[in-house]
């Protein structure tokens, strides 16, 4: 491969280090599990000024086997008025300032928030509205299971003022989702884009994985064209992580069936070359949006942000997380809550400490972290923006990242002067990697072992 040119497979996997998958900051090393409750709380009752707020529902009719996040397994519908109990009662109790708090963006995550029921959405949403007054243009976004996510949620969903469906469909191979215990129709996913946009919900993301077992190149694509076919505003495409000694569920998946690392970066490319030609943006690492869609356009205004929830158009905005395993974002400090759901319940029923783990930036981290995020977001940072903002020369204050940077420059793969650094459109695929050389707490870990999943 010459310095210009398309990137190829061999060159990406060339450059997938072995790390945790790197998609914020601050990473593991910094958080600490005895960070007080005290910290949570201060941080709270110090907002102000417009902020976002996260609700995690941890629920899922099945747990399948690639899934790598903090969800529970719940036939019966009890949790979800216990969970809801729990919810209003940590809105209650938790000091957040007196007034009704604005907010620009409300989002249910999990698990699988459609799950709850129509009713249980809306008395969900009725306690948030209570706490929190969304400001005009405040965007209200759910993801959903197309399996379990009815008319009569999308009809309710709308009426609560939700304006971005977020549906996992991973795949539309069936070999696939049999072999990740994912049953999952493939009309329904395009009734319901139909149904949601009959809605008047203006913004619909569907989420598709690669790296999932017995996936083929030409199986994939077929299933790119499907997507392609229902024409979402948005695209998230993840490389499967395959964790199986963190995530025990996933012995379930044959290791044999998994492509290789080659083919992963086939995979990823050939996803990454049909959005591209059916004209999505690629935005920051592995999203991808219509060139009107809000993120489209602030990624080539050179202001999209980034925080837990993942892009956002804000800069600077506190994030309030509610329920199990839910991050805040608040100023200097992060916190996440109790992520095991018995330990969280107990934690909020008795008015108890539901900390699990937190970290306190110092301004140097806060100055990592910007030029951390301005990579993974913008693809450059600006040297005279941080003399502004900061007062700080980059190639002064990051030294310590320069011997790492000249290896990629040399590559061609990110380009270095005095005015700044700039990720090239043919290397943006491996802006993790660009972003990674700038994070302290990665420098001098091993980078390798089987203890960690691979970066594209
Ligand atoms: C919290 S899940 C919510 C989606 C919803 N429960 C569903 O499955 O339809 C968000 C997304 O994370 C991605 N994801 C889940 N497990 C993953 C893993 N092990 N590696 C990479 N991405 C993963 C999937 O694409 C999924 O749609
Ligand atoms: S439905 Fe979504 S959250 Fe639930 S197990 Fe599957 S991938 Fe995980």
């Amino acid at each position: 491969m010459g310095l210009s040119g398309p990137l190829d497979a061999e060159t990406l996997l060339r450059h997938t280090r072995q790390g945790p998958r790197y998609t914020s900051y601050p990473t593991a090393p910094l958080w600490r599990t005895d960070f007080p409750e005290a910290g949570f709380h201060e941080g709270l009752a110090r907002l102000s000024g417009p902020a976002a707020v996260y609700v995690h529902v941890p629920f899922c009719r099945e747990q399948c086997s690639f899934c790598g996040c903090n969800m529970v397994v719940a036939g019966r519908r009890e949790p979800g008025q216990r969970y809801l109990a729990a919810l209003e009662r940590q809105l209650r109790s938790l000091p957040l300032p007196a007034d009704q708090i604005d907010v620009q963006r409300i989002h249910l995550g999990g698990g699988t928030p459609t799950w709850l029921s129509p009713d249980e959405l809306r008395a969900l949403f009725s306690m948030l509205d209570r706490r929190f007054r969304r400001s005009p243009g405040c965007e209200v976004s759910v993801e959903a299971d197309p399996e379990v996510t009815s008319d009569a949620h999308l009809e309710a969903l709308a009426a609560l003022g939700v304006t971005r469906m977020s549906f996992g469909v991973q795949s539309f191979d069936d070999t696939v989702l049999r072999a990740v215990d994912r049953p999952q129709q493939r009309e329904r996913v395009g009734a319901l884009l139909q149904r949601a946009r009959s809605l008047g919900m203006g913004s619909l993301n569907i989420d598709l994985m690669y790296g999932l077992p017995h996936q083929t190149a030409p199986r994939w694509r077929e299933t790119l064209d499907e997507t392609l076919r229902l024409r979402p505003d948005r695209l998230a495409i993840f490389g499967y992580a395959h964790l199986p000694w963190l995530k025990p569920h996933m012995k379930r998946i044959e290791a044999a069936a998994l492509p290789g690392p080659l083919e992963r970066a086939e995979l990823f490319l050939a996803a990454h070359a049909a959005l591209l030609d059916a004209g999505y943006q690629a935005v920051g690492m592995d999203h991808f949006a219509l060139p009107d869609d809000d993120l489209a356009v602030a990624q080539r205004a050179g202001a999209l942000h980034r925080n837990f929830m993942g892009y956002t158009t804000h800069r600077d905005q506190q994030l309030i997380g509610l329920g199990m395993s839910s991050i805040s974002e608040l100023g200097d400090r992060y916190v996440q809550q109790k992520s095991k759901l018995s330990h969280w319940w107990k934690a909020v029923e008795a008015d108890g400490p539901v900390v699990e783990k937190g970290v306190m930036l110092t301004p140097d981290d806060l100055l990592h972290r910007e030029v951390i995020y301005a990579v993974m977001c913008n693809f450059e940072i600006s040297a005279a923006a941080l003399v502004e903002r900061h007062q700080v020369d980059l190639w002064s204050y990051f030294s310590d990242a320069r011997p790492a940077l000249e290896a990629l420059a040399a590559e061609g793969l990110v380009e270095l002067d005095a005015t700044g650094l700039r990720v090239p459109p043919r290397a943006r695929l491996l802006v993790r990697n660009v972003a990674m050389c700038f994070d302290p707490s990665l420098r001098g870990a091993a980078p390798s072992g089987p203890r960690f999943s691979s970066t594209v």
